[in-house]
């Protein structure tokens, strides 16, 4: 007989609760700088990825008022059916000058964003060639391509020159996340690039975790690595991160641009993000590009963080960015450090498989400019508590 559908889903549901791996929505209450309210207990939030502290800055908001008066809500339509405004192309530009680039496209996600260029770029008989730890939009990409999806182990640039000249006459796109999500840590960069330039591969980079926080101007992880175009030809970031507004934007050269307004099916066949969200990213770029307290701030934090969890003896990974994993192991423990941390009044997220490998789970630990260093110390005392809590209980 047939197997019904939703039986099998419920019954793979069934067995992630079983062991400890099922996701949880949760919904916010309120919102009131880094505090947020969930289910009606005020928490500290250690989870969200607006790291400059923009999402609710009254710049942001004036500007998406402003423009939503004028257009509306809507695009109304697809960018090349009529939906493409002022503000998109006024965005656009601006995201241009700031990384660098020729050219800049809009997209609605940063995951469409990834879909829409690997596409666009490869296909059956070419070679992609991933980071292990890309993010899935990356790795989901490349899978629907029809590509051939190469992964190298993580950071390694021999590993990936192995698996480049493995497929040495194949067509190949090297795609790797500038600041790896779940680890914090960044790619090597200017490797990789000399990498792509001796293997006649092209290189592509999801910069969403490192626009507006990495690069003296905010520019992000190739701002910082000093990789221009001509050495990084496909720069992919988001702006629902650092920016805190939501959509994303593919950058590069002229004719990369061209090839994408034609090719990218996520820009062509959905219709254009709003532009209120266009006037407000085009605000927050301004606050990222030019006040860069923000982005000292954050060192701050951060190096603070980092210096209580070693005098605590809490394990982190070799981050220099926002996010700060805590190694805990397996993810029974990382879900009662979670629940120990939540009582104490932190939101810290237990990150656990297939989001990360089994074995590795963690909290992720995410700091922005919100925060103070009080807050900081007062999670480090806690951190401490519930990892010894869980360790022995789990
Ligand atoms: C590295 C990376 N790339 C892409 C995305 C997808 O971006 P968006 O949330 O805009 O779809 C995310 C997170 O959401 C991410 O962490």
């Amino acid at each position: 007989m047939r197997p019904d559908l939703l039986q099998r889903l419920a019954a793979a549901q069934a067995e992630r609760e079983r062991q400890s791996l099922l996701r949880r929505l949760r919904t916010v209450e309120a919102v009131d700088g880094a505090r947020i309210v969930i289910d009606g207990k005020a928490l500290l939030n250690f989870a969200s990825n607006d790291y400059l502290g923009l999402a609710r800055h009254p710049a942001l908001i004036d500007a998406l008022s402003r423009s939503a008066a004028q257009w509306g809500v809507g695009a109304t339509a697809a960018h090349l059916l009529g939906g493409h405004r002022d503000e998109h192309a006024a965005l656009e530009a601006k995201l241009a000058r700031w990384t660098g680039r020729d050219r800049a496209l809009l997209f609605s996600t940063g995951y469409m964003a990834n879909l829409g260029a690997v596409h666009a770029l490869v296909g059956s008989g070419d070679v992609c060639v991933q980071d292990k730890l890309n993010h899935a939009s990356l790795l989901d990409a490349a899978r629907l391509s029809g590509a051939e999806l190469c992964r190298y182990v993580h950071a390694d640039v021999a590993s990936a020159q192995r698996q480049l000249e493995a497929r040495g006459d194949a067509p190949a796109l090297l795609a790797t996340d500038g600041v790896f999500s779940m680890d914090g840590d960044i790619a090597p960069l200017a490797d990789l690039a000399q990498l792509c330039a001796k293997q006649s591969a092209t290189l592509m980079v999801d910069d969403a975790h490192g626009i507006g926080v990495l690069g003296a101007d905010g520019a992000g992880s190739l701002e910082e690595a000093a990789l221009a175009q001509d050495h990084a030809p496909v720069l992919m970031a988001t702006l629902g991160k650092a920016l805190g507004v939501g959509g994303a934007f593919v950058a590069g050269s002229a004719a990369l641009i061209d090839g994408l307004v034609q090719f990218a099916r996520t820009h062509v066949y959905t219709t254009a993000l709003p532009p209120a969200l266009a006037a407000a990213a085009s605000a927050a770029v301004d606050i990222a590009r030019f006040e860069g307290w923000r982005r000292t701030k954050l060192g701050r934090l951060i190096a603070h963080f980092r210096h209580g969890a070693a005098e605590r003896g809490i394990t982190l990974t070799a981050s220099h960015t926002p996010i700060q994993p805590v190694a805990i192991g397996t993810s029974r423990a990382a879900l009662k450090a979670m629940r120990a941390l939540e009582a104490e009044g932190f939101f810290v997220p237990a990150i656990r498989p297939p989001t990360v490998p089994q074995g590795r789970s963690r909290l992720r630990v995410v700091l922005c400019a919100l925060h103070e260093e009080g807050d900081v110390e007062q999670l480090l005392n806690a951190l401490a508590r519930a990892i010894g809590q869980a360790r022995t209980q789990a």
